[in-house]
């Protein structure tokens, strides 16, 4: 973990109520797809955590959606501004896991650390397929930039806006892969953990404390291996380890 003064270099909306930045600074913290970083914001006691969508030598980009005073705080910023943002926080995905022909499913803001986990399985050599789940066509983004990366790309809308009509689990029911990673909403992970055919890595965006092991406020049990922290153990998880508490 490493803490630091980032620039914004870009920060524009994308979609309804999201959108991306691009931070310039040290991201030298960064080794694996579905790391995050937390951002602390003037007058807020708790930073925020956001995923990383990408990064290279000395930028990253995020995708966030604005929900409340914090995100609000971000979408108002320009250029040039300074943020104090801790970085490399979290385990990320394990690619070796992924098979040649891996699955990922990225639900709302589950998308974007979706994004940099299937750039580095298609430099892999591997064959990801996405399916990207949203509620409606305007809040749909990111999937020129999957099929860009060479990714058969598969969209559910709950309003049917915009291909299959439903969610993630309507598409998914219906292929074969070797390994699936996810990141979104609880009641996603509830349908995928129904319909998967294979073992794979959950990544919890839920909400949390200090971000980086020291307070316990993240702290959940699991099958294998007693309690572990969302945030310093996670945020991502082996399906086989997850101890689904309520239905
Ligand atoms: C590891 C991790 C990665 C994340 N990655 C992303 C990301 O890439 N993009 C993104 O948009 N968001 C992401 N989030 C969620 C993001 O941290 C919250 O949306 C943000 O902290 C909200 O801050 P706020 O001050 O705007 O909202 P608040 O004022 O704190 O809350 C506003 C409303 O949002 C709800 N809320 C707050 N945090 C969460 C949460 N984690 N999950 C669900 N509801 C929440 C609150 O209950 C409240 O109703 C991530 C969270 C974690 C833990
Ligand atoms: S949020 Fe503090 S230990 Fe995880």
């Amino acid at each position: 973990m490493t803490q630091g003064l980032y620039t914004v270099l870009s920060n524009e909306k994308i979609a309804d109520s999201i959108y991306l930045m691009v931070l310039e600074g040290d991201t030298s913290a960064f080794s694996k797809p579905g790391q995050f970083l937390n951002i602390k914001l003037d007058g807020l006691f708790l930073r925020r955590p956001i995923s990383v969508c990408d990064y290279d030598d000395d930028t990253i980009t995020i995708i966030y959606k604005v929900v409340g005073e914090g995100t609000e705080m971000m979408a108002e910023m320009e250029c040039g501004e300074q943020l104090d943002i801790l970085t490399g926080l979290g385990n990320g995905f394990d690619t070796s896991l992924s098979g040649d022909s891996p699955l990922l499913i990225g639900g709302g803001v589950g998308v974007p650390p979706m994004y940099g986990l299937c750039k580095a399985l298609v430099e892999e050599g591997k064959k990801p397929t996405v399916i990207l789940g949203f509620n409606k066509e305007s809040e749909i983004f990111y999937k020129e930039e999957f099929e860009r990366l060479g990714a058969t790309v598969y969209i559910t809308t709950v309003d049917g806006s915009v291909g299959t009509k439903g969610f993630v689990t309507d598409v998914m029911k219906n292929l074969d892969y070797s390994f699936f990673y996810t990141c979104g909403p609880m009641p996603m992970f509830r349908a995928i953990e129904k319909t998967a055919k294979t073992s794979g890595q959950y990544s919890f965006e839920e909400r949390m404390g200090c971000g980086f092991g020291a307070c316990m406020g993240c702290s959940c049990k699991t099958l294998t291996g007693g309690y572990k922290r969302i945030c310093k153990d996670g945020p991502v998880m082996m399906r086989e380890e997850i101890l689904w508490t309520q239905e």
